[in-house]
């Protein structure tokens, strides 16, 4: 069985940073190869594993509704196809393989996007050990029910009051919502000085959460997405990197 952790958290929080350093910690404890899912229409995740995206499965699907109502699929099932080609679109690194979703929206019914995305990511997650979701702010994705339920759900926010408002919001909405979720785990990034303006320890009791781990606001992270950089190369002593794979091998333990 695949270990699926989906991260999510509002716009700029560091939900890409923090997918890409679980990845990171996957693939150092052995866990490879991780399937790294950018469930971002802006996709960037890509950048910070140091892999570009060439196609998303959100244009394959358009592209093979078009050719499939051009009558141009020479036989080819249209289902057939889109496999085919969604197959294509996977980027195969050495330790991982990553694959960026796109846009679900795109004209003609909602939910066929939807339920597109679902069986390729079903399909697709099993052949994996460890799949890393990064998903756009809110929690769209997960709403869509584009997984059925993750492992463990990582909830990014900024050390800030608003920050710990915009957790106990997206945590009551996930329970709102059903969001199936095994493990909960908080991360509160970017902390400059000392502490966050809240306490962590309330908030991971409020929430239920198993863990909240602190990561201070890092030149070294921040240098690597200015240069457009991976996050798996170097890095070694980076305390954000560290926090990270503490709390992967945290919410990996025993699963
Ligand atoms: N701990 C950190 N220290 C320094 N810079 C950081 C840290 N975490 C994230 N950043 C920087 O903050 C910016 C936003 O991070 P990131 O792209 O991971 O956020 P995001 O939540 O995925 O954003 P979006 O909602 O746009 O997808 C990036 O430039 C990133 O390098
Ligand atoms: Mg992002």
């Amino acid at each position: 069985m695949s270990f699926l952790v989906a991260v999510s958290g509002k716009g700029g929080v560091g939900k890409t940073t923090v997918a890409a350093l679980i990845v990171r910690q996957l693939i150092a404890r052995g866990r490879s190869p991780v399937l790294a899912v950018d469930a971002d229409p802006n996709t960037c995740l890509d950048l910070a594993l140091g892999v570009r995206a060439e196609e998303t499965v959100g244009a394959i699907r358009e592209e093979t509704k078009k050719l499939a109502a051009g009558g141009e699929t020479k036989g080819i099932a249209k289902q057939e196809l889109l496999e085919l080609k969604i197959a294509q679109a996977l980027v195969e690194a050495e330790k991982f393989d990553y694959i960026a979703m796109g846009r679900p929206e795109g004209p003609g019914c909602y939910c066929y996007a939807n339920n597109v995305l679902s069986s390729v990511l079903t399909r697709l997650a099993g052949h994996y050990p460890a799949v890393v979701l990064d998903n756009e702010a809110g929690l769209e994705n997960l709403s869509r029910r584009i997984v059925r339920g993750v492992d463990a759900l990582v909830l990014v926010t900024d050390g800030s009051r608003a920050g710990r408002e915009t957790i106990l919001r997206l945590h009551g909405l996930a329970r709102e919502m059903g969001i199936a979720y095994g493990r909960l785990a908080l991360v509160i990034n970017r902390v400059r000085g000392e502490a966050p303006a809240f306490d962590p320890g309330e908030l991971r009791r409020e929430t239920g959460a198993e863990t909240a781990v602190i990561l201070p606001d890092d030149e070294g992270i921040a240098r690597r997405a200015e240069e457009g950089a991976s996050l798996l190369e170097d890095l070694n002593d980076n305390p954000v990197v560290r926090n990270v794979a503490e709390l992967t091998d945290r919410l990996t333990e025993n699963k």
